[in-house]
């Protein structure tokens, strides 16, 4: 019979703040672990062309920790705060360390970070099949409500002259960021993704369309394009969108989903990423309604269990994955 060799524990570990020497071998890890728990059979091209760690970590949207052991990392996660809303992910621990509660031993700093940063909210995406990952969110407080569906479709042309962020003069975009978070916040009280704004500008991973009429914001998308972002070569991921609820919301949407079929065309990444939660059942419909079409599906867990900002009267893009 084949005996276990000597691994660390999870008592023996150090659980300490991400730093940037940690990013590729922690980008190594989350490749590995997805790679192997989706099954995929060749791990070293999986995910080689997109990046969920190093991105975020650059861009100052929130916080990391990573868990290490014998001289190397076994795992880490990334805690992202968007105002008073907060989620999680990528959440990846070496497949050898699996089940022996080293996940746990990193989401409760990740607790802490959101308690600091004064979250009220947090969620995270998750496998809605896997009763270990829905459990483990469970034993610190997440409940699981709506699916996510991960939606794409592929953009023919392009529709419409469109206003970029990185066009902007810099007093405007001064005040498309302000604008940004006042129309956040109507939807949720202190919900600010200001910083993905100003993440993808500065390391120019895409770009932020904008409904921009007379100073005002009527509506944005924050969007990563092609190889080494979250969106992947070929690709647009909207990483975050919205416009204000109410009863112009359907119209101005619908221009908003324009707007980004424009960036993605002139960014030659044809093919459009975009999550949605089925809560939000007109916007999920009209999505379906242009072409978009759900390749992946999984679960948002909320804490404390409530909507939060997955209502029906809510007009956003965003997955959280
Ligand atoms: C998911 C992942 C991060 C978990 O890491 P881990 O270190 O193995 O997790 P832990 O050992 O800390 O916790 C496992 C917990 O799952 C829960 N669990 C496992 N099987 C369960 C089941 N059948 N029913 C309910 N809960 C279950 C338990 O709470 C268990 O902890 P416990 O035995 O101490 O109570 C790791 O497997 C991984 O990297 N997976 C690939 C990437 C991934 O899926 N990331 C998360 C995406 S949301």
């Amino acid at each position: 019979m084949a005996t276990q060799s000597p691994r660390p524990d999870a008592s023996e570990l150090s659980i300490r703040p991400m730093r940037e020497a940690d990013l590729a071998e922690a980008g190594q890890i989350v490749r590995l672990a997805f790679g192997t728990f989706l099954g995929v059979p060749d791990l070293e091209s999986f995910w080689a062309d997109r990046d969920y760690l190093r991105t975020r970590w650059h861009g100052k949207t929130g916080e990391g920790v990573v868990a290490e052991g014998d001289g190397r990392l076994v795992g880490s996660n990334f805690a992202t705060v968007w105002g008073s809303f907060g989620f999680f992910g990528p959440l990846t621990i070496r497949p050898e360390f699996w089940d022996r509660g080293i996940a746990q031993r990193l989401l409760a700093p990740t607790m802490d970070i959101f308690a600091k940063c004064g979250v009220r909210e947090s969620g995270l995406f998750t496998f809605a099949q896997s009763a270990k990952h829905v459990g483990l969110y469970q034993k610190f407080g997440y409940w699981p409500r709506y699916l996510t569906a991960l939606m794409s479709k592929v953009v023919k042309g392009p529709s419409g002259a469109i206003t970029k962020y990185s066009a902007l003069r810099e007093n405007d975009r001064a005040a498309a960021l302000n604008e940004s978070r006042k129309l956040t916040d109507s939807i949720f009280d202190g919900l600010d993704v200001s910083c993905e704004i100003r993440s993808v500008h500065q390391q120019n991973l895409g770009d932020t369309v904008l409904l921009w009429g007379g100073g005002s914001v009527e509506g944005f998308a924050v969007c990563h394009c092609g190889e080494g972002t979250e969106a992947g070569r070929g690709s647009c991921y909207i990483k975050f969108a919205a416009v204000p609820p109410g009863p112009h919301a359907p119209v101005a949407f619908e221009r908003l989903l324009d707007a980004c079929q424009s960036l993605a065309w002139e960014r030659k990444t044809p093919r459009i990423q975009a999550g949605m939660n089925l809560s939000r059942v007109d916007a999920f419909l009209q999505m379906q309604a242009r072409g978009y079409r759900t390749d992946v599906q999984g679960v948002a867990m909320h804490k404390p269990d409530l909507p939060g900002f997955n209502r029906p009267d809510v007009f956003v893009i965003d997955d959280w994955r």
